[in-house]
């Protein structure tokens, strides 16, 4: 039996990467899913290349109007949503002292705002159509400490912590289950920046700073996106209906609370 057999799944940000992962998993358990991204032709790709239930939506989470549309769209391919994962964020790295609003606001835009009015948007649909809901969002590692070279990118992630608890707390009367999901270090295209942005800042040369995270994780090596898709099977099922206003660490040992 497949776990999510009939279900309407919108992945934001799932063009590439760990959303990708989640999709990919999300249509082996039998879900119907929309790769939800800004980046309208990779999610085309994506979908195709996924196949079976997948099928793309252009969505810009830093605006209001897409978010509707998006929203309006998969009630109309799939006749409601049941499960939305916020996965769609940006990140950004400087010293403290040459942090810029624009990078401020950028993330802020995506990474925060971004995951409240989509959940809220989705909480809504959810709602008038009476019958629960589960809503991921993702967090980081980076949300659980500062970094030194991080400021924003961590606040953001600390803020989404924050948003699940606040949010989890308020909509499970209506039987919507919000939990966050907080990864550690993931290797992709995510990482490739970070690891530019690193070099640049801590004068490294190229993969030096992924080899370096990558030995200190405690289970031996960064994460792959494949590692994340067991726990976002877990809070889209029936098996965490009682799980409420959670953050699972999903890290390799990375971080314990
Ligand atoms: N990769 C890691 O090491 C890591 C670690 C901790 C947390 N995370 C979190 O996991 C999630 C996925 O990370 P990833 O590594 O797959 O990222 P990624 O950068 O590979 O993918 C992000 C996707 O979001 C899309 N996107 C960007 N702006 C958007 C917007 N305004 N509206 C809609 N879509 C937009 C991009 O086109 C891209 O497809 C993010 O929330 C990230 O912060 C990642």
């Amino acid at each position: 039996m497949r776990r999510l057999e009939g279900r309407s799944a919108l992945i934001t940000g799932s063009a590439r990467g760990i959303g990708r992962a989640f999709a990919e998993g999300y249509v082996r358990e039998g879900a119907t899913v929309a790769i939800a991204d800004i980046d309208l032709e990779r999610a085309a790709a994506t979908a195709a290349e996924i196949g079976g239930s997948a099928y793309a939506v252009h969505l810009d989470v830093t605006k209001q109007n897409s978010i509707d549309d998006a929203i309006a769209k998969v009630e109309a391919h799939a006749g409601g949503i049941d499960i939305l994962i916020n996965n769609a964020a940006l990140f950004d790295a400087a010293p403290i002292v040459d942090i810029s609003r624009a990078s401020f606001d950028r993330l802020f835009a995506i990474n925060v705002g971004g995951v409240l009015f989509t959940l809220q948007a989705a909480a809504r649909s959810m709602i008038a159509r009476g019958r629960g809901g589960k809503i991921i969002n993702m967090a980081s590692q980076a949300g659980r400490r500062g970094e030194a070279l991080v400021a924003i990118y961590c606040a953001t992630k600390a803020a989404v912590i924050s948003l699940t608890q606040s949010a989890g707390l308020d909509l499970i009367r209506h039987r919507i289950n919000v939990n966050a999901i907080a990864p550690g270090v993931v290797d992709g295209e995510h990482w490739d920046g970070v690891d530019a942005l690193f070099a640049k800042y801590e004068n490294l040369p190229p993969g030096e700073k992924k080899r370096r995270v990558g030995e200190t994780v405690p289970y031996g090596r960064m994460g792959r996106a494949e590692d994340l898709v067991g726990m976002a099977i877990f809070l889209a099922g029936a098996e965490s209906d009682y799980v409420v206003a959670q953050t699972y660490n999903v890290d390799g040992g990375n971080w314990m609370s």
